[in-house]
C-alpha cells in the first residue's frame, strides 16, 4: 500500500537538510543572543528564521496542515495537538550549544496525525547526520539501519540526561539528585550532548542506552521519539506511565527493564505542561 504520508516526510527531509546548512553557517558568524523563559533559555535570529523558513514551505505545499513550532509558541501561538495532521518543530535543538560552537545541534521536525507520532526527522547539522525514523518502517542515519544497545544491566550502561533550561534551585536539587542516584547504581557513565533530540538518536543508535529528562518541550523530543521506537527501543513517563508529548517528561531507552530501572531513580516532580494554555 502506497505510504500516504511519504511526500511530507520527503519535505520534512530535504526542509531539514536546507534549514542545517543555514544553522551550520550561522555557527560561524556573530550571533544575537536574546533569552527567553529563563537566563540560560536562550534563542537567536537563526532558531526564528529556520523556523518561518520550515513553516513557510510546509503550508504552501500542506495547506490544511497544522504547527507546533518552538519560536511561534513563543511568540504566542498556542500549544495544541488535534487530530488535525501537525507538525513539530524545533528550529534548533541546542541553541546554547550552537550560540558556543559546541558541535551537537539539530534541526527537528516531527510529524503526527490522530495525535499520533508518524515520522520524525532530526538532522545533526554540524555533524551532517541525518536521522530519520517512519512509523512500522524503521529508523535510519544517513540511510543506515540504526538498532538500540542490547544491554539489559544498567550497570554496564551509559545514561543521558541534561542540567534543562533552568536554575531553579528546588528543580536542580532534584536533577542532582535524580543524577546522582542514576550515576551510583552505578552505571558506566553519564552524558549529555546538550540536545534532546541528539541525546534521543544516541539511544536509537546504541550508543547510550538511555536518556532521561523533566523539563524539556514537545518540540525537543517529538521527532526523536519515532526513532527511538523504531529502532527498537521504548519510551516512557519519568513516573513509568506511557510517554505524553505534552507532559514535558521523557525516559528513552533500549529495553523496557533498564526505562524502568531508571524511573525508580527520578525525583519526579510536574513542570507546566506545553498544552496547559488549551486546557484552562
Ligand atoms: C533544549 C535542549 C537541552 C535540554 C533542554 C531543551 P533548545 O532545547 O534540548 O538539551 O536540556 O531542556 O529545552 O532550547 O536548545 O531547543
Ligand atoms: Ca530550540
Amino acid at each position: 500500500m502506497e505510504d500516504p504520508w511519504q511526500d511530507a516526510m520527503d519535505h520534512a527531509v530535504a526542509l531539514a537538510r536546507k534549514a542545517g546548512t543555514l544553522v551550520r553557517d550561522a555557527v560561524q558568524n556573530d550571533m544575537k543572543v536574546m533569552l527567553k523563559s529563563t537566563s540560560v533559555d536562550l534563542v537567536t535570529q537563526t532558531d526564528q528564521k529556520v523556523e518561518k523558513l520550515i513553516i513557510e514551505s510546509v503550508a504552501k505545499k500542506f495547506p490544511t496542515h497544522c504547527f507546533i513550532g518552538e519560536e511561534s509558541v513563543a511568540a504566542g501561538e498556542a500549544c495544541v495537538l488535534t487530530d488535525s495532521p501537525t507538525w513539530i518543530i524545533d528550529p534548533v535543538d541546542g541553541t546554547t550549544n550552537f550560540v558556543h560552537g559546541y558541535p551537537f545541534v539539530a534541526v527537528c521536525i516531527g510529524f503526527a496525525v490522530n495525535k499520533q507520532l508518524e515520522f520524525g526527522v532530526v538532522y545533526s547539522c554540524i555533524e551532517d547526520k541525518m536521522y530519520t525514523g517512519r512509523k512500522g518502517k524503521g529508523a535510519f542515519c544517513n540511510g543506515e539501519a540504526l538498532q538500540v544497545s542490547d544491554q539489559r544491566d544498567i550497570t554496564q550502561s551509559i545514561v543521558a540526561s541534561e542540567f534543562g533550561s533552568t536554575r531553579d534551585p528546588e528543580v536542580m536539587d532534584k536533577v542532582f539528585s535524580t543524577m546522582r542516584k542514576v550515576l551510583c547504581l552505578p552505571v558506566h557513565g553519564l552524558r549529555g550532548a546538550g540536545s534532546a533530540a541528539i541525546n534521543m538518536c544516541h539511544v536509537a543508535a546504541g550508543s547510550v542506552e538511555a536518556y532521561y529528562e523533566t523539563g524539556i518541550h514537545c518540540w525537543d523530543f517529538a521527532a526523536s521519539a519515532v526513532i527511538v521506537s523504531e529502532a527498537g527501543g521504548v519510551l516512557m513517563d519519568v513516573e513509568g506511565g506511557p510517554m505524553d508529548l505534552m507532559s514535558r517528561r521523557v525516559v528513552a531507552a533500549n529495553c523496557q527493564v533498564i526505562a524502568e530501572r531508571i524511573v525508580k531513580e527520578i525525583d519526579a516532580f510536574q513542570p507546566t505542561r506545553d498544552d496547559a494554555a488549551a486546557q484552562d
